[in-house]
């Protein structure tokens, strides 16, 4: 069963939210797929005297759900279309999710021999069809591609890492220069860790298909298994992912019981890794806004929060697993966390805006050259900067984590397409083009750093 998310464009017209009186919606907390909903955009500039925090806090109380939030703009689903914000507050814009239509599935012959030919791509996967993907895989590229158990979830299901890696064959001419002497580095790519962005868990099965491709394929990538051995795990959390198909499209979290009531299930998994992780950050924060001292005065973090981090680092088990693998791998160089939306691609660090990793100049270096390579296939605009600038402030990211704890110099968190428009509901014609995009990024990034392991 396939969903798609038909998603129509209302015009930007303001909305004026004049203190309504708050309703109870907290029966209609799920956002079931038949469900019309709205998202509206507070855009900041609009914001007369609130504080995003406000919004935030505005948000939750009113069951709206954040979708995504910036140094300008805070984005809040609501599953009615006649909620709105408790605050007097004119949203900026707003998005009717209408009447998603269900399309009959496609499984079967994907014809994954080729990239460009391939149907895989053209619509998005519930959980059992990529793990029959990456078997299908393995199956047809066994001299590349093996799986990788990396434990159980919460729920008990299985994660899967792809390892995608190439014997070194001895030059043809027996000077043997390269074959013999280069080291491959390694390089990580994850899917969503937030359920509901699947179009970074799309893009992972893309580049894992980039990688085998045929040299002569447009949008290959397999010339860089001569350099690095990739890893990449398109489903970070399998549970969460599964509850997006089956019961709430734009859940967040992972699915571990943390307290009694349903919204109370699961745990922020990009604020769960073991670098600076915090109990007390379960909301958004923004440096120029909440400094050191106020985040000290804030609440302690309610389980039933969007953001909650857990009662300690590496408490989701998803987390953990993961860690525990990244711990196994040698000669690790390059990590990339897919994300969205935004179209930003990001260094660390995401827990301060006032620190800088030593390495900067050149993970922005390459970053810039990454931005370039994705502008340069379909003319989408990236932007670069600090994870804390460019989003906000937030700790235990798994960026900050692979960066600082696991060696990783270039590690990125890259939010993919688009800026708001469709946000999370991207269309299924969509995958095709923003794994185009993401695999002459990837191109990009390793030429860069092959170059500079050369020296
Ligand atoms: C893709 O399909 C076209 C048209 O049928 C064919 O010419 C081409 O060789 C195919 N490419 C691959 C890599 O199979
Ligand atoms: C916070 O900083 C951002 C970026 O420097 C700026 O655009 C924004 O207006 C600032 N917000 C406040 C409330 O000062």
């Amino acid at each position: 069963m396939l969903w798609l998310w038909a998603v129509s464009l209302s015009s930007a017209t303001l909305i004026y939210a004049l203190s309504v009186p708050l309703k109870d919606w907290s029966s209609a907390d799920a956002h079931q797929p038949d469900q019309p909903g709205v998202v509206r955009r507070y855009a900041l500039p609009h914001l007369q005297g609130w504080e995003v925090q406000d919004v935030l806090r505005a948000a939750e109380l009113t069951n709206g759900r954040v979708w995504d939030t910036g140094p300008s703009h805070v984005d809040v689903l609501f599953n009615h279309p006649d909620q709105v914000l408790e605050l007097p507050l004119p949203a900026a814009g707003s998005i009717p999710l209408s009447h998603p239509e269900v399309l009959a599935g496609s499984s079967g012959k994907w014809n994954l021999g080729s990239l460009s030919n391939s149907t895989y791509h053209s619509v998005y996967h519930p959980l059992y069809e990529i793990n029959e993907f990456m078997e299908e895989m393995a199956r047809a590229y066994p001299n590349l591609v093996q799986l990788v158990d990396l434990g159980h979830t919460g729920e008990g299901r299985e994660m899967i890492a792809m390892k995608l890696s190439k014997e070194v064959e001895l030059s043809a001419h027996g000077d043997g220069t390269r074959s013999s002497s280069v080291k491959k580095a390694g390089f990580v790519v994850t899917g969503a860790q937030h359920a509901r962005e699947w179009i970074a868990v799309s893009t992972a099965q893309y580049l894992a298909h980039a990688l085998v491709a045929d040299a002569s394929e447009k949008f290959t990538l397999s010339s860089w298994l001569d350099y690095f051995d990739f890893y990449i795990i398109p489903v970070p959390n399998p549970d969460g992912y599964t509850y997006t198909w089956e019961s709430d499209r734009f859940w967040y979290k992972n699915r571990q019981n943390v307290g009694p009531a349903e919204q109370c299930t699961g745990i922020d998994m990009n604020r769960n890794w073991g670098h600076k992780w915090k109990s007390k950050s379960h909301l958004p924060s923004y440096s120029n806004i909440t400094d050191e001292s106020g985040a000290k005065n804030r609440p302690d973090p309610d389980p039933c929060s969007t953001w909650y981090p857990g009662h300690r680092p590496f408490e989701a088990p998803e987390v953990n697993n993961i860690a525990n693998f990244i711990t196994t791998l040698p000669s690790l160089k390059a990590f990339v966390d897919l994300r969205s939306y935004g179209q930003m691609f990001s260094i660390p660090f995401s827990y301060s805006c006032k620190k800088t990793p030593k390495d900067a100049e050149d993970q922005l270096e390459a970053a810039l050259g990454a931005a370039y390579a994705i502008k340069q296939v379909h003319g989408t605009v990236f932007t670069t900067g600090s994870l804390c600038e460019q989003l906000y402030k937030a700790s235990g990211n798994v960026v900050d984590y692979m960066y600082a704890k696991a060696g990783i110099k270039y590690s990125y968190s890259v939010h993919l397409r688009d800026t708001g428009t469709y946000g999370f509901s991207l269309p299924a014609e969509w995958i095709r083009p923003v794994g185009e995009e993401t695999a002459n990024m990837i191109r990009s990034l390793a030429g860069f750093i092959s170059k500079k392991m050369k020296v």
